[in-house]
């Protein structure tokens, strides 16, 4: 009989009742330290008082009205996302996925509406993931995610990963953006150097393409700058935000310059969630710290010391671990054993990591973890590896 639950989940053996920073305690008492944090959504870890805070408020005073209407949180939301970033205008979703959609049509309401109705086209790359909707598995076009749910969303056109001549060759009179996430985070930890991020937004202008940014796993802090792409020194014209801007309440945002979003009028996209007094309550309180250059600067910081340690875990063990991966604390652990093994390992020792394609760990800890918590992941990680090399889980 199927379980009343859709089993589209792998799901492990585990529950977890509470969580506090970065640890999570199971029903029973047991204590993981939380390298994954929900897939890089409590950046600001578990129960943060100043989330809990502004959720709590929020809720003793108004939870939902539509946006028929006004919305003073959303607009302070807005406002800091403006602020902080390329940005001229937000629009609010409930998840990445819903920030891909919006994504896709903007860039091509913006060519039918510049009289070029025609440039529908967006070039992605493999290995990229942009959630679960038609447009979304059309837009990473893997056999993994595609298969069984024909006919896809047309219009997409997919390259290697790092093949800028082929973008080039690819564009044509169709072509309408480019559509990447500046540091993979599903396709293994593959991070884009920040040469070919400069040269993709020098192949826009020159081609009159429209840059789309999906930072719905590396933006909101977690490379050590607000949004990945800073470090790169370019700008997008839309960007994907969701994830960690939310610290765990569902909230996601698109992010556009008055140019790329000028096709969007009333009455031409909403969402009846999006942009809710709960969700931007949160994302407020999330902004307040993530924005703030002491933060960032610590985030840094600690994924330096991170980073160290897992370059001396992968000496230690080259029996287990091949590579360390990534950016700020979008790190990664290219693996030698199974990935699947390794997470499992994880399991046995109060771990908790994600798997990635490539055949590798993520490891996306709370932007907030201390350097006592990166000390333990170390340990932990050690007595891991130590038990794989042993033969043992
Ligand atoms: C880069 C990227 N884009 C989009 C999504 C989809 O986001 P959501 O699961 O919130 O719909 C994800 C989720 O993992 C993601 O990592």
């Amino acid at each position: 009989m199927i379980p009343s639950v859709l089993p589209t989940y792998n799901r492990a053996p585990l529950e977890f009742v509470e969580g506090a920073g970065a640890w999570l305690t199971t029903a029973d008492g047991r204590r993981f330290l939380d390298l994954g944090s929900g897939i890089a959504v409590n950046a600001l870890g578990h129960a943060h008082p100043a989330l809990v805070e502004a959720l709590t408020n929020q809720a003793q005073k108004l939870w939902h009205v539509s946006n028929l209407y006004y919305i003073p949180q959303q607009q302070a939301l807005a406002d800091k996302l403006v602020e902080h970033s390329f940005a001229d205008t937000v629009f609010f979703t409930n998840s990445g996925t819903e920030s891909c959609e919006l994504a896709v049509k903007m860039a091509r309401k913006y060519f039918h509406d510049k009289g070029q109705p025609e440039r529908v086209e967006i070039i992605t790359f493999d290995g990229s993931f942009h959630g679960r909707s038609s447009a979304g598995i059309a837009a990473a076009g893997s056999e993994k995610m595609t298969k069984g749910f024909g006919p896809l969303l047309p219009g997409f056109k997919h390259l290697m990963f790092g093949d800028l001549d082929g973008v080039t060759n690819a564009i044509t009179e169709q072509t309408a953006a480019i559509l990447i996430e500046p540091v993979q985070g599903e396709g293994g930890i593959r991070a884009v150097p920040d040469a070919e991020l400069k040269a993709l937004r020098a192949i826009c202008d020159e081609h009159g393409l429209l840059l789309i940014l999906d930072e719905v796993q590396c933006g909101v802090g977690r490379t050590g700058k607000l949004f990945a792409h800073e470090w790169a020194g370019i700008t997008p014209d839309i960007m994907m935000v969701a994830k960690g801007i939310g610290g765990g309440f569902p909230l996601g945002a698109v992010l556009a310059t008055e140019e790329a979003a000028s096709g969007m009028t009333a009455g031409t996209h909403g969402s009846t969630y999006g942009g809710n007094p709960l969700g931007c309550a949160v994302g407020c309180a999330v902004m307040d710290h993530v924005a703030d250059a002491a933060f960032l600067a610590e985030v840094n910081r600690k994924a330096g010391l991170m980073r160290q340690k897992l370059e001396g875990l992968v000496a230690d063990h080259p029996e287990v671990f091949e590579e360390v991966r990534g950016a700020g604390l979008m790190l990664g652990l290219k693996c030698k054993a199974a990935n699947l093994d390794v997470v499992k390992a994880g399991y046995e020792h109060e771990l908790i990591t994600v798997p990635a394609a490539d055949n590798v760990i993520r490891l996306l800890p709370p932007l907030t973890l201390t350097d006592d918590d990166i000390a333990e992941a170390h340990r932990r990680l050690d007595a891991v590896a130590t038990s794989l090399s042993a033969g043992n889980p």
